[in-house]
């Protein structure tokens, strides 16, 4: 993992469930690449299914390309919100917010909101993240144009990492990563 240069000493139990307050959740290849041409790299069932338990019940923030890359619209079963600067912007199913600051505010204190991306949004929200729920994909693309923000080690600290290897659904190696900020350790 080139973008954070330290997860060794992985040995602390798992996270707590709730109340964890501002986490950002992204599939990240080992280079930081997240993305290409407003799409995500990889289809990783596993990984859908990891988002899904991760999210469901809780608010999503996300950027309004990202809303725009999604095949059906809105998440299902989730609060969506949507930073853009468009007053206009139709986005079905979801709730539009000018400002990252604005998205957070109309959020419960107590309530635990996910930072889904893109690229711009993890580069704003992540001084205000306390954790951050990543899927290292073991691949090296060539090819991408959006990118997750260089995590400094001496703010973040892997607490729980589980990897999976290739198989027959899933092309690449993964690992499922728990970082949470040295100085709120769960
Ligand atoms: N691998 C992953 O886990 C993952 C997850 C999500 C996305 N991605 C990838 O990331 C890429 C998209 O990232 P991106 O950086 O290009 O786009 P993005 O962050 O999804 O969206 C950018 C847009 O969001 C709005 N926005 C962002 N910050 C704002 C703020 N503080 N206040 C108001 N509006 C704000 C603006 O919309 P307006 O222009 O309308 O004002 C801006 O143009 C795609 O390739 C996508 O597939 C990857």
């Amino acid at each position: 993992m080139d973008f954070v240069n330290n997860t060794q000493d992985l040995v602390l139990p798992t996270l707590r469930k709730e109340g964890t307050g501002v986490s950002l959740v992204a599939a990240v290849a080992e280079n930081g690449a997240i993305g290409f041409d407003n799409k995500l790299l990889y289809w990783l069932p596993n990984d859908l299914k990891h988002f899904k338990a991760l999210t469901t019940g809780h608010s999503i923030v996300m950027g309004r390309r990202t809303f725009e890359s999604l095949p059906k619209g809105a998440l299902p079963n989730r609060r969506n919100l949507v930073l853009t600067k468009n007053a206009h912007f139709i986005a079905p199913g979801a709730e539009i917010f000018p400002s990252l600051g604005k998205a957070l505010d109309s959020c419960n204190e107590a309530e635990d909101v996910f930072i889904i991306g893109g690229a711009s949004v993890y580069r704003e929200a992540l001084p205000r993240a306390e954790r951050l729920c990543l899927t290292v994909v073991h691949d090296t693309p060539t090819q991408a144009d959006a990118f997750f923000p260089w995590l400094n080690p001496l703010d973040w600290e892997a607490i729980n990492e589980v990897r999976h290897d290739a198989d027959e659904r899933h092309a690449f190696a993964y690992t499922f990563v728990d970082f949470v900020r040295r100085n709120i350790k769960a």
